[in-house]
């Protein structure tokens, strides 16, 4: 069997990671790579990744074009987090044949982001033949697919609340901005009312992953207001320093109700000087199950990780676009990558 074709598309902090990653794999190739960012375009990707030696891979802004010439098997997306945002670029995929991966986190539960584009999509993918995946560290995996398994050694299911409480001083410095690291208050206030400051995006998706594997009508989905998590004394990042005082980082809770009660419940929590960083997992049920990683995993590696351990599960799955819960348990990928497929390009 040939190697499998890859296209980046994204080249930005996380899609140059996955970049890397992929090439130090076996049993694929990097046939292609796009990105509009004007200091990358027209680059060889080797060049751009900071690895000292060329590739042969250039960076395209036309995604049509390189996406009909390279012919890849599946495209690695990394470019945004909202699903209306991404569409156009997803839909080019699809319509080339090509599978998708993406770390969109509106992607990675899209019926609860936009059911017609998640219905759009998934006919789309059917008719061309293709498979498309939303996943990532959060949302993809530590808040709704470790939950979603760990039910699976329930009796009886009450409520099941996640955790995620990170320490991002260790984290990527577009993370670190995202989170409003090293803003005052008021700027922090301002950057939310502006839109400028999201909150975590992919707590109604996890949501919603959770209630429909257990296939429980929720009868609404409740994401508190983003809070600032003020620092208690100066902490700091190699990036950014944040004053006593200043934003440190951020706080946002979000529920599930059911019948008038709170059945799931996520807390996220990501702030430069965390003292204990950990990803818990508390279900109220028979057996009780009270799962803890301590400390939590590192979203930067671990978001790398599951991206190309998807690879073969989105190759392998039926066409049409699917969400975590609908794949085989996730797993490592140590050997060959063509070892994995059992399906479809074989
Ligand atoms: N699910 C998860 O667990 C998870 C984990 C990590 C990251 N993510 C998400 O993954 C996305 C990528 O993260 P990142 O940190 O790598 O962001 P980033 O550094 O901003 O990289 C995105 C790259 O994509 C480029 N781009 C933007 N629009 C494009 C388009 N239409 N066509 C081609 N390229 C385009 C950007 O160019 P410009 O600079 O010119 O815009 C940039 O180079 C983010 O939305 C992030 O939130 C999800």
């Amino acid at each position: 069997m040939d190697k499998i074709k890859v296209v980046l598309y994204g080249v930005g902090e996380v899609g140059g990671r996955i970049a890397r990653h992929l090439l130090e794999k076996e049993g694929l190739e990097i046939v292609g790579a796009i990105d509009m960012a004007k200091d990358k375009i027209g680059k060889d990707l080797g060049d751009v990744l900071g690895l000292g030696k060329r590739l042969g891979v250039r960076i395209s802004d036309n995604p049509d074009k390189l996406l009909s010439e390279a012919k890849p098997d599946i495209a690695i997306h990394a470019t945004g987090s909202f699903l209306k945002q991404v569409y156009p670029q997803i839909e080019a995929c699809i319509k080339h044949g090509v599978n998708v991966v993406s770390t969109c986190e509106e992607l990675s539960y899209p019926y609860v982001s936009d059911s017609q584009i998640a219905q759009k999509l998934d006919k789309l993918a059917e008719t061309h033949k293709v498979t498309v995946l939303g996943t990532g560290i959060n949302p993809g995996f530590l808040m709704d697919t470790l939950a979603i398994t760990l039910t699976g050694l329930c009796q009886k299911v009450e409520k099941i609340k996640v955790t995620r409480l990170m320490n991002a001083a260790t984290r990527r410095v577009p993370f670190q901005k995202k989170i409003g690291a090293g803003l005052t208050v008021d700027e922090f206030k301002e950057k939310i009312k502006k839109g400028h400051i999201s909150g975590h995006v992919g707590l109604a998706q996890s949501i919603s992953m959770i209630a429909d594997a257990l296939i429980w009508k929720l009868e609404k989905i409740i994401i508190d207001q983003v809070q600032p998590i003020i620092a208690a004394k100066p902490v700091s990042s190699e990036a950014i320093k944040v004053e006593k005082g200043k934003v440190a980082g951020l706080k946002q809770v979000a529920r599930g109700i059911k019948n008038g009660k709170e059945v799931i419940a996520l807390d996220f929590q990501a702030y430069i000087g965390a003292e204990e960083e950990y990803d818990a997992v508390d279900i109220d049920g028979i057996p009780p199950i009270h799962e803890k990683i301590s400390p939590c995993v590192h979203g930067d590696y671990g978001t790398v990780a599951i991206i190309a351990n998807s690879i073969p599960k989105v190759i392998n799955a039926p066409c049409g676009l699917v969400t975590m819960k609908d794949l085989p348990i996730p797993s490592a990928t140590p050997e060959d990558m063509r070892k994995y497929i059992t399906e479809r390009i074989k």
